[in-house]
């Protein structure tokens, strides 16, 4: 009885919040702190179809809302698809503050966020997050981290959405029992398909209060446009679905709309600080310059000395910023895997691979870009810059890693190698993978078994005596989650948390 007794409670609850927030069911959310500003968001739902409409916000030092230090009013319109964005300024740095909409006598839920330290900083913690398919799971991962209270923002890499129609990828389960299905039911082309997916996306409750209590530092990857996105093309867009810079211009727009992000995403890659102790340099790595994807490793031209993942504007933008970051930590948020990942070994006999082409199946992260990602590695050596750490997403799994020139065998002559795991010596920066809030990871691709034996094998010696990822120092393939960053001056520490369950 005590049970349902709480659970009547809690009905009770949502629905009294619901029925005062009908003009708002997209909730708020923040995003793109600065030490004295922050951007505040919410989406409108005027009753009537109006094509303009207006409201006020307010930002306080309290949740109560009763010590308001700003306020102001805004207009928007159809032109933004009801979307507001203000850029609070005037803010005290390294300072937790509360913001509400009101719009036609209706107050929006009150949202938390938090602004940048100015100077000194001696503690800072992120959660890092990626791959959010709606139709893969529930977004527990995401209610996790809006229940965290020890959070100074969240940093999302990629594929907040996917484009995919409905039933077109995620969990059988779930698509069979209808529980998470999709609106437009198709894949997504015009403005209002992108439109529609995020509404659906946003409608979720989870990943609302992840938005509610946390500032949000976004980029995007490929699934916010369409797969395995490049400058001038992806493998999703086919003949027969229009122009694809006009789809890339819309994703943009949209993902601006709706994103708590500064500047509409022109370009993508920018900086943010943290006092002394950390930049977070967020990185472009799809739309900004990316050559098209070469899906063999025998083909040559996949080691052309100017192929390009960055493109050369943002390339010369992230070395200035590198060499001329004055905090202890260097963080690049960026999409796709940076380290060497070595897993031709794996095609056997019985597979439908050969090595070359086991390998060539990952050549859509900086594998595909040899020579561009070595020219990162050398600049980092060679202007003695220390302290990088790179956060990447994409994959839907956990990995640790050494980044170094030539870490193994596998791939260069013994002698050439440069980099010891038993000592470190030779990696230049560290790079922390973290895994998919729901997309499909290993198990769930290949098998539990398989997942398994490909885990335990993937940086360990194999029958040769050569370790295929000496430089791989931590690997999950099978769990859903989110990794912790967590800095302060004397170290850099990743912790990976999972949940049991996303179905
Ligand atoms: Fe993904």
């Amino acid at each position: 009885m005590k049970v349902f007794s709480i659970l009547f409670i809690v009905v009770g609850c949502v629905g009294s919040l619901l029925a005062q927030a009908d003009l708002f069911p997209y909730g708020v959310a923040s995003g793109d702190p600065l030490a004295d500003r922050v951007i505040i968001w919410t989406k409108l739902e005027p009753m009537k179809r109006a094509a303009q409409a207006s409201g006020t916000w307010e930002i306080a030092k309290d949740e109560a809302m009763t010590q308001v230090v700003q306020q102001g009013t805004f207009i928007t319109t159809t032109e933004s698809d009801f979307t507001v964005k203000v850029d609070v300024t005037g803010l005290e740095a390294s300072t937790y503050y509360y913001y509400q909409f009101k719009s036609s006598g209706k107050m929006s839920i009150v949202g938390r966020t938090k602004t940048t330290p100015a100077g000194e900083a001696d503690h800072l913690r992120f959660a890092v997050v990626s791959c959010s398919n709606y139709q893969a799971g529930y977004f527990n991962n995401y209610g996790n981290i809006g229940r965290r209270t020890d959070l100074d923002a969240v940093i999302h890499l990629g594929d907040y959405i996917y484009e995919y129609p409905d039933g077109g990828y995620g969990d059988s389960t779930l698509l069979a029992s209808g529980s998470r299905s999709i609106e437009p039911k198709t894949e997504l082309l015009s403005l209002a398909d992108y439109r529609q997916r995020y509404a659906t996306y946003r409608r979720d409750a989870d990943l609302r209060y992840a938005h509610q209590m946390h500032p949000f530092i976004t980029v995007w990857d490929d699934h916010e446009t369409a797969n395995d996105s490049y400058k001038d093309g992806a493998q999703n867009h086919q003949e027969g679905e229009g122009d694809w810079m006009t789809r890339k211009q819309i994703a943009r727009q949209v993902y601006n709309e709706w994103l708590p992000i500064r500047g509409e995403a022109m370009p993508l890659y920018r900086k943010i600080s943290y006092g002394n102790l950390a930049d977070l340099i967020m990185l472009d790595t799809r739309l900004e310059g990316r050559e098209k994807q070469i899906l063999d490793v025998t083909n040559p031209k996949l080691l052309s000395a100017d192929r390009t993942i960055l493109g050369l504007k943002q390339k010369k933008w992230l070395k200035n910023n590198l060499k001329g970051s004055v905090a202890r930590w260097k963080v690049l948020g960026n999409q796709v895997m940076f380290a060497e990942y070595n897993v031709g070994w794996a095609a056997s006999s019985s597979s439908d691979f050969t090595p070359e082409q086991l390998e060539s199946v990952f050549l859509d992260i900086w594998d595909g870009y040899p020579a561009e990602r070595a020219e990162i590695i050398a600049f980092i050596e060679e202007e003695g810059i220390d302290d990088v750490i790179i956060l990447t997403g994409d994959v839907h799994c956990s990995f640790a890693y050494d980044i170094a020139q030539k870490p193994s065998a596998i791939s260069t002559a013994p002698e050439e190698v440069t980099y010891d795991p038993a000592t470190g010596e030779g990696s230049v920066a560290v790079e922390f993978v973290t895994p998919g809030i729901t997309s499909a990871n290993f198990d769930e691709n290949i098998g539990l078994v398989q997942a398994t034996l490909l885990q335990y094998q993937m940086n360990k010696p194999l029958p040769t005596g050569v370790n295929p990822n000496p430089h791989m120092k931590y690997i999950d393939l099978i769990r859903h989650g989110y990794l912790i960053l967590d800095l302060t001056p004397e170290k850099a520490q990743a912790d990976w948390y999972f949940s049991k369950n996303i179905l």
